[in-house]
């Protein structure tokens, strides 16, 4: 079955969201390791690189129904934040925005009553209620932990554990 015209177009539109996703939590990758916190910093590398694999997950997707990739650019992403909750909470910010991006999108396809479409986006809810609940998580954490030096250090070293060890750009290569 040829994918629907408007749900070819959403998916496209897709692919780029989560390519700027990605491109976000690289920079709050940037901006913490341009801190002490090292384990943030993996974190959001980590988070990065599966925000990249949604992108292409999409991409596969439109091209196995036999559909046209249209990559569009990528937007500039934001550089500065005033703190470790500062860069959480725009996370969390950033993923409820995916979560209604894929909202919007299973409504088209029930509309359209395509059901593979429907599977596919079924996954990434539960992908996204997962994120957001991890992020919200942490940002619960840090709120607690608040200026307290020795409080950040314990939350980032539990952030440097998450999706396994060796996060930042020389656990990329051992993973690849
Ligand atoms: Fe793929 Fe967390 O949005």
């Amino acid at each position: 079955m040829t994918l629907n015209s408007k749900l070819a177009k959403l998916f496209n539109e897709q692919i780029n969201n989560e390519m700027s996703s990605s491109y976000i939590y690289l920079a709050m990758a940037a901006w913490f390791e341009q801190t002490p916190y090292s384990g943030f910093a993996s974190w959001m590398f980590n988070q990065s690189r599966e925000e990249s694999m949604h992108a292409l997950k999409f991409y596969q997707y439109v091209v196995d129904r036999d559909a046209a990739v249209v990559l569009q650019p990528i937007a500039k992403p934001k550089a500065d934040y005033k703190s470790p909750i500062d860069v959480f909470e725009h996370s969390l910010k950033q993923e409820q925005k995916v979560t209604q991006q894929i909202n919007e999108l299973f409504e088209v396809a029930e509309q359209v009553k395509d059901h593979a479409s429907k599977n596919l986006l079924l996954w990434f809810l539960n992908e996204q209620m997962e994120e957001e609940k991890t992020v919200r998580d942490m940002l619960d954490r840090l709120k607690l932990a608040g200026n307290d030096s020795a409080s950040l250090l314990v939350l980032d070293g539990e952030a440097a554990k998450r999706n396994g060890a060796g996060g930042g750009a020389s656990g990329a290569n051992g993973a690849a």
